[in-house]
C-alpha cells in the first residue's frame, strides 16, 4: 500500500547533515517540495552530524546553500523561516555511539506522540559510504527500523566498488532491513526525461512498433559534462568514469530505452524488466576489451575561454593517478529485440559540453527513389532523447526544400519541455524524496539490479586494473575525448552525434 505524504506525519532523518550533498541537493529539494505544498502538515527534518555547529549556525549554512542552489533561486525570507522551523540539528559525537540512536529514538518517539499517532520514519545516509553498515546497525538497534511498512533507508552512490563489495553491502543491509524498505538512489532516474522515456515509449503508438533491431541502426548514450572532479578528487581518484557514471547513471538509462513493455507501472514489475535488460548484456571478451571499452584521462586545456589544469593537478589527485575520467564503451543486448544493436555509451569530464542524451539512429530507407542530387544534405533518421540541460525529443527528418526543384535535406522536429510546460521541471532529488516518503520504490535499484550493473563493469574494470602503463593525460580538457573513443564506434562506419547547441 502506497503512503500518501500529505496525510501522513513525516520524520526524515538526515545522517551527514552538513555535507555537500543536504546542502546542495537535499536540503533545496525539501525546501521546494514546502513551496509546492507538498509536505504534511506535521513534518520534521533532524539534521545528524558531527561538525561544531549550533542549530542556528547549521540552518544558516543550510539557508545559504538553498539560496544558491534551488531550482526557484533566492528563497523568501517568510517561507523559508517557516520552513527552516522544521529543521532540527542533531549533533553527536560518534556514528558509532548506542547513545546517539537511543537518543534519536526518543526525539522521535516523543514527536509522534505530540503528533497524536503513528509517523513516517526516513532515514537518509548521506554519509560516506564506510559508514552505512554502522548507522543501519544501529538503528536496528535501536528498533528505529523494526516496523517494515513505515521505515525506510534511503542509501547514497557509491554502492560498492565492485560485485564482490555490492554483494558483501546488500547482505549487510539486509541482515537489518528488509528489501522493500532499502531504497539506493540513482538520481538520474529522477530526472523528468528519464522518466519521459517510458511515457514517450509505452504511453504512444509512434514508436514501439520501430524499437527494435528491424528499425534501430544503434543507439547512442551521452553523459558528457564541463566540470572537472572540483574537490571530490580523493573519491574520484579511487572510483573512475565507469564506477562513477556507467555502473548506475547510463546503464539505468540504457534499461529504460531497451526494456520490454511493463504490465503495470509498478515498482517489481519496472524493475524486473529493466533487470531483465542487464542479464541479457553481452559479456566482453576479455581478449577483445579494446575494441569494446576505451577509458581516457583529461590534460590540461580551456573551457568557455578559461585554461583549465589536467587531471593530475586537481586537488587530492594522485600526481601519477590512472583513473579514468572518460569512459566509453559498446554493449550488445542479447535477446529477440535487440540482437546485434550496437549501444555506445560515453561519459566524461572536462568535455566540449554539459549534455546527456540518447539518439537512437534508424536504418537507412530500404530504396532511395530520389536522385542523388536531391539528398545533398542526407542524414539517418534519429530520435534524440534531451535530458539535460536542454529537456526535449526531438525527431530528425528529411524534409523537402520549399521550390521547382527536389531537393531534400534533414530537419528536427522538436518537443521542448519549456515550449510545452511553463514550469521549471522538479529536481531529481524532489521526486526522489517524494517518492520515499510516499514508499514508492519504482526509481529506485533493487539489490540485483546493483549487482548485475557491476557484473558488466567488473569485467572492464579488471582488465583495465591488468594494465600498468596508460597513456594519461590522452584528451585536452574542453574537447569530446580520446581519440580511442572516435576509433571505437568509426570501426563499425559510424560516428558519435555531438549536440551543437551552446548552454
Ligand atoms: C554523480 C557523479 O553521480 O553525477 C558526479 O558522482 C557527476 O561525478 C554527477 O558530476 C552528474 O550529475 P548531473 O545530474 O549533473 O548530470
Amino acid at each position: 500500500m502506497k503512503i500518501e505524504p500529505k496525510r501522513s506525519s513525516i520524520s526524515l532523518v538526515i545522517f551527514g547533515a552538513t555535507g555537500d550533498l543536504a546542502w546542495r541537493k537535499l536540503i533545496p529539494a525539501l525546501y521546494n517540495l514546502f513551496l509546492d505544498d507538498l509536505l504534511p502538515g506535521q513534518f520534521s527534518i533532524y539534521g545528524v552530524y558531527r561538525k561544531p555547529l549550533g542549530q542556528e549556525e547549521w540552518r544558516k549554512h543550510l539557508h545559504e546553500g538553498t539560496d544558491r542552489f534551488s531550482r526557484r533561486g533566492k528563497t523568501d525570507a517568510a517561507k523559508w523561516k517557516a520552513f527552516a522551523q522544521h529543521l532540527q540539528a542533531f549533533r553527536i559525537g560518534d556514528f558509532n555511539d548506542t547513545e546517539t540512536f537511543t537518543a534519536l529514538s526518543k526525539a522521535l518517539t516523543e514527536e509522534e506522540k505530540a503528533w497524536g499517532g503513528h509517523s513516517e520514519h526516513i532515514y537518509y545516509l548521506a554519509t560516506p559510504p564506510a559508514l552505512v553498515e554502522t548507522i543501519v546497525r544501529h538503528l536496528d538497534q535501536a528498533r528505529l527500523t523494526r516496523n517494515h511498512r513505515h521505515s525506510r533507508v534511503v542509501v547514497e552512490k557509491p554502492f560498492g566498488r565492485d560485485l564482490d563489495s555490492a554483494q558483501a553491502l546488500n547482505r549487510s543491509l539486509r541482515k537489518f532491513l528488509d528489501e522493500s524498505q532499502i531504497y539506493r538512489i540513482d538520481h538520474y532516474l529522477g530526472k523528468e526525461t528519464v522518466q519521459n522515456i517510458l511515457a514517450f515509449r509505452f504511453a504512444n503508438l509512434f514508436f514501439e512498433p520501430i524499437w527494435n533491431r528491424n528499425y534501430i541502426d544503434h543507439v547512442q548514450i551521452t553523459v558528457a559534462e564541463k566540470i572537472g572532479v572540483e574537490h571530490r578528487g580523493e573519491y574520484y581518484d579511487h572510483a573512475g568514469a565507469l564506477r562513477d557514471m556507467i555502473q548506475n547513471h547510463l546503464l539505468q538509462v540504457l534499461c529504460l530505452v531497451a526494456m520490454e513493455p511493463p504490465v503495470a507501472f509498478s515498482a517489481e514489475e519496472i524493475r524486473d524488466r529493466k533487470v531483465e535488460v542487464l542479464r541479457a548484456l553481452r559479456p566482453i571478451p576479455r581478449d577483445q576489451m579494446g575494441r569494446y571499452a576505451v577509458r581516457g584521462q583529461y590534460g590540461h586545456g580551456w573551457i568557455e575561454g578559461e585554461h583549465v589544469p589536467d587531471y593530475r593537478s586537481e586537488p587530492a589527485v594522485d600526481p601519477d593517478s590512472a583513473a579514468e575520467t572518460f569512459a566509453a564503451l559498446k554493449l550488445f543486448v542479447d535477446n529477440w529485440r535487440w540482437q546485434d544493436v550496437p549501444f555506445y555509451l560515453r561519459t566524461g569530464k572536462r568535455l566540449a559540453q554539459k549534455v546527456s542524451q540518447v539518439v537512437i539512429q534508424l536504418r537507412p530507407i530500404p530504396h532511395q527513389s530520389f536522385p542523388p542530387s536531391a539528398s545533398l544534405d542526407w542524414q539517418p533518421n534519429r530520435i534524440m532523447i534531451d535530458i539535460q540541460p536542454h529537456e526535449a525529443i526531438t525527431q530528425c527528418l528529411q524534409v523537402k526544400h520549399p521550390g521547382p526543384e527536389t531537393k531534400l535535406s534533414a530537419h528536427n522536429m522538436v518537443f521542448r519541455y519549456t515550449d510545452a510546460f511553463k514550469t521549471t521541471l522538479p529536481e531529481a532529488y524532489e521526486t526522489l524524496l517524494l517518492d520515499t516518503m510516499k514508499g514508492d520504490a519504482t526509481l529506485f535499484m533493487r539489490a540485483d539490479q546493483v549487482e548485475y550493473a557491476w557484473t558488466v563493469v567488473d569485467d572492464i574494470l579488471k582488465v583495465w586494473n591488468g594494465i600498468d602503463q596508460v597513456n594519461f593525460p590522452d584528451y585536452a580538457a574542453g574537447s569530446w575525448g580520446p581519440e580511442g573513443a572516435e576509433t571505437l564506434i568509426a570501426r563499425d562506419g559510424r560516428s558519435w552525434v555531438n549536440p551543437v547547441f551552446m548552454d
